[in-house]
């Protein structure tokens, strides 16, 4: 007997005004499987996934069931159901709350007499929840005060509750590590592991194939919203995977190098941050610098230490002989420029259009006779979303109707576009997908061919040794080593953090 697929869904499609997001997409979970659901940048991965939650609705004509049960999606109450578990990709938390309170937003507070709320009960309960998945972090402090990874977690956390001991429901995963740290990806893996040997279906999205072969056992790609491939993992490999993704193989990321940096235009001098202390460096025009560290090495808060987001504790900051004082808006007047990790809050405005988002910070080329001209604002900004390959390259559209890693290239082109003397990078290709990963690494090539000074900071190890000539690895606050030529790879980098 084939047991009864825990998600059945057929001729899924979703046409947004001007576009077919999904295109009588299916997809069949079946019970005690990992699905991974792939597909490159606006494939419409996510748009499936809020059709199910019931955030969208599908078009006329969709096919739904849930462990056998019929599922209406036309209708829009796909998330009615209590046996859908969702992690967006944008998290859905609320930054001013904390994490108990997140975790209550979904299902309601435990309430006692009179209806007052057991804070002392909720307290409890959400620290031994996020502990399962290896978060131990302070559960009173609001969640915008957490780390990328640590939100990610408390959003996983939210999903995972309430599930059931005896099994059966769907958990989807909307690209849950994109902002995760290794380890936590790890304890993401144990439970989805653990939930999964319950006999539950698990839909999971991501964009680093490594992960789709480590944990997931069947595979859908999306192309254009429609299903191109689907089957079991075991018969795919690396290779054959990226071609049914790209729709064509892609050429091996070259590393280049830019021997001939120039004169420096950034000097930092004992610069210390909450976590990073005494960095020394100097970055020289056409040279890419990179960093890498596990989370809390310095790493990931200095981007904003260069850029005076966050407070610098000691230490200077220059740009061709200039100080760079501790204030984001001085540091841009300066000539630096920041692409930041989170583009949603601190790199875009989500309710204006993709034209407006392009050309905002720096418009003076566009002035004519003192006014801002249109005309020449439509054609810059066009072809800088077609340089960073942006889809659909429509600058009239609102940037949140982007799909997550088309709304990465915009804030990479917004930025690029301002020709700064030194470009800090922070996650550069979070959320992009594997062929316009490539389109960006030669973007920030061609900015130090052209004489910028890049600082490149990720956690992806294979990312700084394919785009830059040397890569200075943190480890608790200091610089430990400096990595470059032969002695550059993606595993000597690794080496080097976890030593
Ligand atoms: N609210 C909306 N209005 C108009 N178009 C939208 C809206 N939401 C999504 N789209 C479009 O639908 C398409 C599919 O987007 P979706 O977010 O599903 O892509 P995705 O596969 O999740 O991509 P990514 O890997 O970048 O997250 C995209 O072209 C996107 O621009
Ligand atoms: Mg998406």
């Amino acid at each position: 007997m084939i047991a009864t697929a825990v998600l059945n869904v057929e001729k899924v499609s979703k046409t947004f005004p001007g576009q077919i997001a999904l295109d009588h997409a299916s997809l069949v979970v079946n019970p005690g499987r990992v699905h991974a659901l792939v597909g490159q940048n606006g494939s419409g991965k996510s748009t499936l996934i809020k059709i199910l939650a019931g955030y969208h609705r599908a078009d006329d004509g969709a096919k739904a069931s849930l462990l056998g049960k019929e599922l209406d999606l036309v209708g829009g109450t796909g998330g009615v159901t209590e046996r859908i578990h969702v992690m967006h990709q944008d998290l859905g938390l609320v930054n001013s709350l904390n994490s108990v309170e997140n975790l209550a937003l979904g299902r309601g507070f435990h309430t006692g007499f009179l209806g007052r709320v057991r804070w002392k009960d909720e307290n409890a309960r959400a620290k031994v929840h996020l502990a399962t998945i290896g978060a131990n972090f302070d559960t009173r402090i609001p969640v915008g005060t957490l780390t990328p990874s640590e939100r990610s977690l408390v959003a996983l956390a939210r999903a995972l509750e309430g599930w059931d001991d005896d099994g059966g429901g769907l958990l989807i995963l909307d690209e849950p590590t994109a902002a995760m740290a290794r380890l936590d990806v790890t304890h993401l893996f144990e439970a989805v592991r653990r939930i999964r040997s319950r006999g539950a279906g698990v839909v999971f999205v991501s964009h680093r194939l490594d992960e789709v072969f480590e944990i997931a056992d069947d595979f859908t790609v999306l192309r254009d919203g429609k299903v191109v491939a689907s089957g079991a993992v075991a018969d795919l490999t690396h290779e054959s995977l990226i071609e049914l993704i790209v729709g064509r193989a892609i050429a091996d990321i070259g590393t280049t190098t830019h021997e001939h940096a120039g004169e420096p235009v950034m000097e930092v001098r004992n610069l210390w941050g909450a976590q990073l202390e005494a960095l020394d460096l100097t970055v020289r025009a056409g040279e890419i610098v990179g960093f890498a560290g596990l989370v809390g090495s310095g790493r990931d808060e200095l981007p904003n230490l260069l850029f005076g987001a966050t407070n610098r504790a000691a230490g200077s900051v220059s740009i061709k002989g200039n100080p760079v004082p501790a204030d984001p808006h001085l540091a841009m007047c300066a000539g630096m420029a920041l692409v930041p990790a989170e583009r949603k809050r601190f790199g875009s405005i989500g309710h204006q259009t993709i034209r407006e988002n392009v050309s905002l910070p720096r418009l003076r080329p566009l002035m004519s006779r003192g006014r801002l001209s249109r005309r020449l604002e439509r054609a810059d900004v066009a072809k800088w979303a077609d340089r960073v390959e942006l889809r659909p390259a429509e600058p009239e559209r609102l940037f949140e109707t982007l799909s997550g890693g088309n709304q990465q290239k915009a804030v990479i082109a917004r930025w690029l576009r301002t020709s700064p003397s030194v470009l800090v990078l922070d996650e550069p290709t979070q959320g992009v997908d594997v062929g316009a990963k490539s389109t960006i690494y030669g973007l920030i090539g061609q900015a130090a061919t052209e004489g910028m000074g890049v600082v490149v900071c990720s956690s992806e190890s294979e990312e700084l040794a394919a785009v830059c000539d040397r890569v200075i690895v943190l480890r608790n606050g200091r610089a430990v080593a400096e990595l470059h030529g032969s002695s550059l790879s993606a595993e000597s980098i690794v080496q080097q953090m976890l030593r």
